[in-house]
This record gives C-alpha cells, structure tokens and sequence, in this order.
C-alpha cells in the first residue's frame, strides 16, 4: 500500500496539470504546513518565529533542473535578494541552493558566475551558503564546484547522502577543505549500481559517515528525522566528548514539530529547512510520497475554511 501510494505521489510530483491547478489554489492543499510561503517576504513572521522558539534555519528558494539562462539568472537575484533581507531583519538563518535551478546544466561558467554572485553577497552578511545534494549524475560536478568555490569562500557547506557507495570516499576527498557537511540519506531515485538497495545498509553508513564527520573534527549537521540517528549521534557525541557547538541537528519545516522541540529544549542547536517559493507543488509531492502520513494534514487543508 505504502509503495503504491508513493509512486502514485511522485507521478503527481510530475504532473503538470496538477502543478496548474495547484498554483490556482495556492496552499490550499496544506501546502504552507511545510513550505514558508510563495515569497520570501512571506516567510519572514515564520522563520522571525521559529528564531524566537529557538530555533535556527535554512532557507531554499524552491525550483531545480531550470534549462535558460533567464530563468538561473531570476533564480539567482531571488537568492540575492533574501540575503539582504535576512541580513535587513537580522534573521538567524542561512541560504541552502540546488545548483540546477542557478545554472548547472546550461554552462560551467554561468554556475561559477552565479554561485559567486550569491556567495559573496552572502559573506559581506556573515550567511552560510549550503549546496544542496541534487541526483547522482550530479554528484561529482556539485562536489567539484563545491571544492573550486570553498578554496575562495569560507562560508560554504554541502551535503552527503548516505545511500550512495561513493559517500565515505567522498568524505575522504573533502577532509582538506575542513568541510561544513549536511549529512542525509538522499531523496532521488537511485539504482543500486550506484546506491544501497536496503534501507537497512542506507542506515548503517549514515551512521558510518556521521562517525567520520565528527571524528575528523569538522563541522556536522544530521538532516534527518530518524530518531535512531539523533539518538546515535547523542550517544556518539557524549562518548567522544563532543561539544554541542560542533554539531547540529536538521529537520524539514512541518516534520516532526515535537521532536524539533524537544532537542531544542535539551540544548541541542536544531535547523529548520525551510522552502518558499511558487514551485511549492513538487516539493510537496515528494514529502507527501515519502511519507503517505502526511496526506491526513494535506486533506485537512484542502477541506477546512
Ligand atoms: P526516513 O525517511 O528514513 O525515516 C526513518 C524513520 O524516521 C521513520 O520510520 C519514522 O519512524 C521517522 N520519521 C521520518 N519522517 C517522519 C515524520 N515526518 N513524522 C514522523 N516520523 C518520521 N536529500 C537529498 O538527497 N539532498 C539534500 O540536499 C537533502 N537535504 C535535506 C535537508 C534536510 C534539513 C533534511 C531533513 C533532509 C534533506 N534531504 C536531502 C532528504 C533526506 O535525504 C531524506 O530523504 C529525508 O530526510 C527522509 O529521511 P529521514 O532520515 O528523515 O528518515
């Protein structure tokens, strides 16, 4: 049933009739339960809130896989101008971006260019800029950009997934550049040439890389939702001796609001993601198909006044 309802939910997440009509009724579909809203400005009460609850966050303009060079180039002055906006309302929060949506299938130099753009805005505000981890063919470019750009900006992090085979390596490959590192278990589709099959494997390597991470000395945010992660990175974190400021826990906006509170109120730094933008329908297609769940707080929203 699980599986049939979350294919069911990624063919909607391409549906383009559906993305129309969505756009119509706005967040109707419950969708401002995990997005911040379609602009910005709209997010700025929630995330001003979710800083006075003590929590921190990331911001992603949502959009991914864009084609023309107008379309990056929006993308990138969306970007640009929530930094200034973050920096005008002192909002404690950082930027995360997916490199497709500014450039990264048009050109080499556009990605550089645009990247550049955003990361120096950001640094004159003191804001940590997190590349998002996007599908594997990506994988090597995101980290080669990644590596090229960390050498001329010290306020960049990026993300490793744990269901690739490639991911410790990674880690190894990246251990000079003293990395601020998002680590995850990988949202795309994946085949097992190149990724875990059993989710179980998927778990023991987080794990492995959560170890590493830490063990190397560099910063670590766990994004994830999984309390046998959060409890074994606890476990680790008290056994090594690891102060609470060299690690953070991460959460999606809209998941697991208990449990987000919790650690805060246990003193742990807990970062919300947090996407707005009109491109709200994928993203909330592919939560919903992650986790079927969540379909009762969508239809709640559909149907209330
Ligand atoms: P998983 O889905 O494996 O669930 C494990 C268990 O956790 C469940 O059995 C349940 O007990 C509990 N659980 C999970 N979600 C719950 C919920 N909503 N309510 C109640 N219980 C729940 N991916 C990627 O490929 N690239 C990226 O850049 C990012 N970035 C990113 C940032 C942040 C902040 C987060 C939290 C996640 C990402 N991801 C990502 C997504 C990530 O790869 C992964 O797909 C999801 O986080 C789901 O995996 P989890 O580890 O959260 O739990």
């Amino acid at each position: 049933m699980e599986a049939i309802s979350k294919r069911f939910f990624l063919y909607l997440s391409h549906n383009k009739a559906f993305d129309r009509m969505a756009k119509r009724w706005g967040s109707r579909f419950g969708a401002n339960k995990i997005v911040g809203g379609e602009t910005f400005s709209q997010a700025i009460p929630l995330i001003t809130q979710l800083n006075e609850e003590g929590f921190q966050v990331t911001v992603d303009h949502l959009g991914e896989f864009v084609n023309s060079a107008e379309l990056a180039k929006e993308n990138v002055q969306q970007c640009i101008q929530s930094i200034h906006a973050i920096a005008y309302h002192q909002l404690d929060t950082e930027v995360s971006v997916k490199l497709t949506s500014l450039g990264l299938d048009i050109s080499h130099d556009l990605i550089m260019e645009h990247m550049r753009l955003i990361l120096s805005k950001a640094k004159e505000s003191g804001i940590t800029v997190t590349i998002d981890m996007e599908d594997s063919s990506r994988c090597h470019t995101i980290l080669e950009v990644y590596k090229t750009l960390r050498r001329e900006y010290d306020n960049l992090g990026t993300v490793v997934q744990s269901y690739l085979y490639r991911s410790e390596e990674d880690i190894d490959g990246l251990y000079e550049f003293a990395p601020y590192l998002r680590l995850v278990k990988g949202a795309y589709k994946e085949s097992s040439k190149v990724a875990f099959p059993e989710k179980q494997r998927v778990d023991e390597n987080l794990k492995r890389l959560i170890k590493k991470q830490l063990l190397n000395g560099h910063y670590t945010a766990i994004a994830s939702h999984d309390e046998a992660m959060i409890d074994y990175t606890i476990g680790l974190v008290k056994e090594h001796n690891i102060p609470n400021d060299r690690f953070e826990f991460q959460m999606l906006y809209g998941m697991r609001n208990q449990l987000q509170s919790d650690l805060v109120k246990k003193g742990y730094t807990v970062r919300i993601y947090l996407p707005y933008g009109e491109d709200w329908y994928g993203y909330f297609m592919r939560r919903l198909a992650e986790r079927p769940a969540n379909v009762a707080f969508a239809l709640k929203g559909i149907f209330s006044k």
